[in-house]
């Protein structure tokens, strides 16, 4: 009986403290570092392609490389490195935000609101996902001119961007953004 009471707290006490129990604060860091590295290699991946296409064939055919390979870069990183890595915003055209990450969306739009630059926006924490420890990491993106062919005021979209993004995206409302809003944020999310 006793035996059974000592297992019971034992068990308590680790759901109580497993949140923050595996995960040193140097090991907390070194996670962070590594997260920024890998959405620095999305990024500029991304950046990449997506400048590529644009000179090929304009905003038109860029729209191809937003559309199919940026998930395909999320996934080949997300493969590399074992963690779920992907972009997302409070205004999404594909991954909506979950509750935790709208929250980080909101925090991020405040800091902007503040006069911090999207820049080095980041923010990480321990936190419980479907009951296990995980560590989430988000990246502010910011925006520059040349997304606003795609995400700026339907003014500022060319009307054969706008006739096919409305193809692909009917519900769009990833548009109406200016210069130096945040567009979005990398997220990624690490099992401990
Ligand atoms: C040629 C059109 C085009 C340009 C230019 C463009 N985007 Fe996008 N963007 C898209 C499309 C299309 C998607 C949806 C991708 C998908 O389905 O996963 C998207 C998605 C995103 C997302 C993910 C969140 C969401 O809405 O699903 C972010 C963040 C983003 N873009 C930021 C930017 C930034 C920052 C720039 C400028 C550096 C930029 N985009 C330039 C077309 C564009």
């Amino acid at each position: 009986m006793r035996k059974i009471q000592m297992l019971a707290t034992a068990a308590a006490l680790l759901a109580a403290t497993g949140a923050q129990a595996e995960l040193t604060e140097s090991e907390k860091q070194e996670r962070i570092e590594q997260s920024r590295a890998a959405v620095k290699e999305f990024g500029m991946t991304l950046k990449g392609e997506l400048q590529k296409a644009m000179k090929a064939g304009g905003p038109v055919q860029a729209i191809e490389v937003c559309h199919s390979v940026a998930p395909q870069i999320a996934e080949n990183i997300s493969e590399k490195t074992g963690w779920e890595v992907y972009r997302t915003s409070l205004k999404p055209r594909n991954v909506r935000p979950d509750a935790w990450e709208t929250g980080v969306l909101e925090q991020f739009d405040a800091r902007r609101a503040d006069g911090e630059s999207p820049k080095k926006m980041e923010h990480a924490e321990v936190v419980e996902v479907d009951g296990e420890s995980r560590l989430r990491y988000m990246k502010a993106i910011g925006t520059k001119g040349l997304c606003l062919n795609c995400h700026g005021t339907r003014e500022q979209i060319p009307d054969n961007v706008e006739a096919k993004l409305e193809k692909l995206y009917p519900e769009d409302r990833a548009i109406g953004y200016q210069k130096g809003d945040i567009r979005g944020a990398f997220s990624i999310i690490q099992d401990i």
